[in-house]
């Protein structure tokens, strides 16, 4: 009834507005305005986030940060410095297989001072995000397009592990908007199973969540000895062949599985 009442005063005076005063429509700003006003999101240069940074780490209080982000001015009210664009941006890095673009304390300042960072993948046919851990956060992965296979090591008391003294892992088929956790520090992996692209949106709960590559970390040990001694000394991987193993260790983060390449179709190098 008072809906009613108010929709009809507001068409009568628009009508009026319109008709009578014949005032022309002050057209949008178009430079950074669309979609009913909000001006639309705009990346920040590498300085301009170093400056952000700085500034927002001088600033004690949120208050004090809002102050930092969206300081008096013609740019006031827009929410650019806390936004992101998660775009796809092929790094050109040898035998990746898609990309995983993160949002955290180093492309979103503004994050500063919350317990937030998120991620957005593009895993192609056949991809495998490879074993790695993110050192100070807990991740939540959905799937949003696609298949991806997400799996992660338990931690457990030795009388668990199996013979040959491997851990137990977990694993679950995520589709069709499924998530799953993959708690801070273990040791993980997402596998596109299909000949299709998968995406995922990831949560973190921290800013600078990290990641170590499991391979590439452990590789990294020096000297060669420290490596085969912690793998047994197997007769087959002395020191001179460790040291062939670490030149192929990918730095891409999705690789290609060539097993499932080759179920696909997909020519691999
Ligand atoms: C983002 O923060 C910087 C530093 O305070 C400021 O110069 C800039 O105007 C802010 N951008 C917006 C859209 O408020
Ligand atoms: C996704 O889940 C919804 C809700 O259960 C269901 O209706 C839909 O059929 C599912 N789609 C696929 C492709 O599995």
């Amino acid at each position: 009834m008072m809906n009613t009442i108010l929709s009809t005063a507001i068409l009568a005076l628009w009508a009026a507005t319109s008709t009578v005063t014949a005032t022309p429509v002050k057209p949008a700003p178009t430079t950074s305005s669309s979609s009913g006003g909000a001006p639309t999101y705009t990346a920040l240069t590498p300085p301009e986030i170093k400056a952000l940074q700085q500034e927002l780490l001088l600033a004690p209080s949120y208050k004090d940060k809002e102050q930092v982000l969206f300081p008096p001015g013609p740019q006031f009210g827009s929410a650019n410095n806390v936004s992101f664009q998660f775009v796809n941006r092929p790094t050109g890095l040898p035998g990746q297989d898609g990309s995983v673009i993160v949002g955290s304390v180093d492309s979103i300042p503004g994050l500063i001072g919350t317990n937030v960072a998120a991620a957005i993948g593009f895993i192609g046919p056949c991809g495998l995000n490879v074993p790695h851990l993110h050192p100070r956060a807990n991740e939540f992965l959905t799937v949003v397009q696609g298949t991806l296979i997400g799996a992660f090591v338990l931690e457990v008391d030795a009388q668990f592990t199996d013979n040959n003294g491997v851990l137990p892992q977990v694993a679950m088929t995520l589709t069709n908007y499924t998530g799953m956790l993959f708690p801070k520090g273990s040791t993980h992996w997402q596998f596109n199973p299909t000949c299709e692209e998968a995406i995922f949106s990831a949560a973190f709960d921290n800013s600078d969540e990290g990641r170590f590559q499991v391979a590439q970390t452990f590789f990294s040990s020096q000297p060669d000895e420290v490596l085969t001694a912690s793998l047994g000394n197997p007769t087959f991987l002395g020191p001179k062949n460790i040291d062939k193993l670490r030149n192929t260790i990918p730095a891409a983060f999705v690789v290609q599985v060539e097993s499932c390449a080759k179920t696909c179709g997909i020519k691999t190098k």
